[in-house]
């Protein structure tokens, strides 16, 4: 079953390292001139990545993904896990797994970035899905490195995923902090 809550919360799980790379890199960004991964390098007509994806975003965002999963690693034990009648499959998290969220969502963010420019679309350009799932990808695919991921994990990620990217946009917009809803 996908839709339950006992998937909800193992996924939950795994976003948030995720998201916490992905959400907060922007953030932090905003007061750091990075230096460009491509270091201004064309390829064909475009940047081969774009100004957008900084060494210091990488590496911010996947420590971010350390810090999350270690802040889990020291919460769990004193999480009520026995509240759930059945045995939930929380994957265990070390830094070696926050490491392999942070790193693989930054990653999945720079691939995405390399096929934008690809297709001729600059930096801060919207491609619906790849922008919201890029980072999502990346971090399943390493955290596969080490972790069975249940198709479960994806399915529901995907979907949570984009109803939040929707909802936060919308209060974005309500609060001023965006010009458009999407
Ligand atoms: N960022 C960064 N380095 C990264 C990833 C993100 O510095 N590796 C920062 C940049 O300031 C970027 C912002 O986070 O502008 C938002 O990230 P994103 O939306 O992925 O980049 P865009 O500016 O939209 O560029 P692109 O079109 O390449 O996705
Ligand atoms: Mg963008």
């Amino acid at each position: 079953m996908v839709f339950d809550i006992y998937t909800l919360v193992e996924v939950t799980w795994i976003l948030f390292p995720i998201y916490a790379a992905n959400g907060l890199t922007p953030v932090m960004m905003r007061f750091l001139k990075g230096h460009p991964i491509d270091n201004g390098r064309m390829l064909g007509k475009n940047r081969l990545l774009g100004d957008g994806k900084s060494w210091e975003g990488l590496f911010f965002g996947t420590f971010m993904g350390i810090v999350i999963a270690v802040v889990e690693m020291l919460a769990f034990p004193y999480l009520p896990w026995d509240l759930s009648p059945v045995a939930l499959s929380i994957i265990i998290m070390t830094p070696l797994v926050g490491f392999l969220l942070g790193f693989g969502a930054m990653m999945g963010d720079v691939v995405a970035s390399f096929f934008k420019r690809r297709m001729n679309r600059q930096r801060g350009a919207l491609v619906p899905l790849l922008d919201q799932l890029d980072f999502l990808a990346g971090a399943f695919l390493m955290l596969s490195l080490v972790v069975v991921v249940e198709w479960g994990w994806i399915i529901l990620g995907t979907i949570i995923t984009l109803v939040f990217h929707v909802i936060a946009n919308v209060i974005a917009f309500k609060i001023g902090v965006k010009k458009t809803p999407w």
